[in-house]
């Protein structure tokens, strides 16, 4: 059954001790009313340990929001799938818009990303989606297409169906434009029709595909109430535990 989801991705943001509090807020919040939807929280890799063990007794789940396409090794700097997994984090953020701009993770390097993942047993929250220049040449469709080809369609059907898809128009990321509910509503169907075609129609129900660009309480309900939209990928809105909660709220 497909799930809705709310996740963050604090991205650079927060030390250690800021994580912890703000973890520590958010798991307050969401000890009395349960949620109506999978609370995921994305942070940095310091972060990953302490929070996955403050929060294990509670709703909340943790994802890295990378990891590296290395299974091991000489690589300094790098974190890898398996440590990942180590520190009880169940998911892991992969092909973000800004690592795909500033890290130039091209569809290759996050195709070895997503089999890593997999197969250290963490699920990826893939992320997809076009930039202003694409969107207003009317080319948003075949560019999340190329996406999904590039790194994700050479899976099994088993593996395809533990990943989660977040659709993010670089363009409302960050810059307080949101898609409109329609906008969204409509590339939305449009890749669960290329996940069916692919996979067939079951595999596609089944797949959480989340919206992600500038995203708060204020229009999350409008965007979630739509049939192929299944929650949200939260950046800014996710560094308050009280913002965050008036999303999950939207639920
Ligand atoms: P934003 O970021 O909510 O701050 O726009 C979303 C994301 O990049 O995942």
């Amino acid at each position: 059954m497909r799930k809705n989801i709310v996740a963050g991705n604090w991205k650079m943001n927060k030390t250690l001790q800021e994580g912890v509090a703000l973890a520590t807020d958010l798991k307050n919040l969401l000890a009395d009313a349960k949620p109506n939807c999978e609370v995921i929280i994305g942070t940095p890799f310091i972060h990953l340990a302490t929070v996955a063990e403050l929060v294990k007794d509670s709703c909340i789940k943790v994802s890295a929001e990378n990891c590296a396409d290395k299974e091991s090794g000489a690589y300094t700097g790098e974190v890898s799938a398996a440590m990942v997994a180590s520190t009880g984090a169940e998911y892991c953020i992969i092909g973000h818009s800004e690592r795909r701009a500033y890290y130039h993770e091209d569809y290759d390097i996050l195709r070895e990303k997503v089999q890593l993942a997999l197969a250290h047993g963490l699920k990826p929250i893939f992320c997809i989606g076009e930039v202003k220049e694409e969107r207003e040449a009317g080319k948003q469709n075949e560019v999340v297409k190329a996406q999904l080809e590039g790194s994700l369609f050479n899976l099994s059907a088993e593996d395809f169906g533990k990943i989660v898809l977040a659709y993010e128009p670089v363009w409302a990321i960050g810059t307080g434009l949101t898609a409109t509910p329609e906008q969204a509503q409509e590339i939305h169907a449009y890749i669960r029709g290329l996940v069916a075609e692919k996979y067939g129609q079951a595999v596609a129900d089944d797949c959480s595909i989340l919206y992600g660009g500038s995203c708060k309480g204020s229009n999350a309900k409008g965007l979630f109430a739509n049939p192929d939209i299944d929650g949200g990928l939260i950046g800014g809105a996710s560094l308050k535990a009280a913002d965050f909660k008036e999303i999950i709220d939207a639920f």
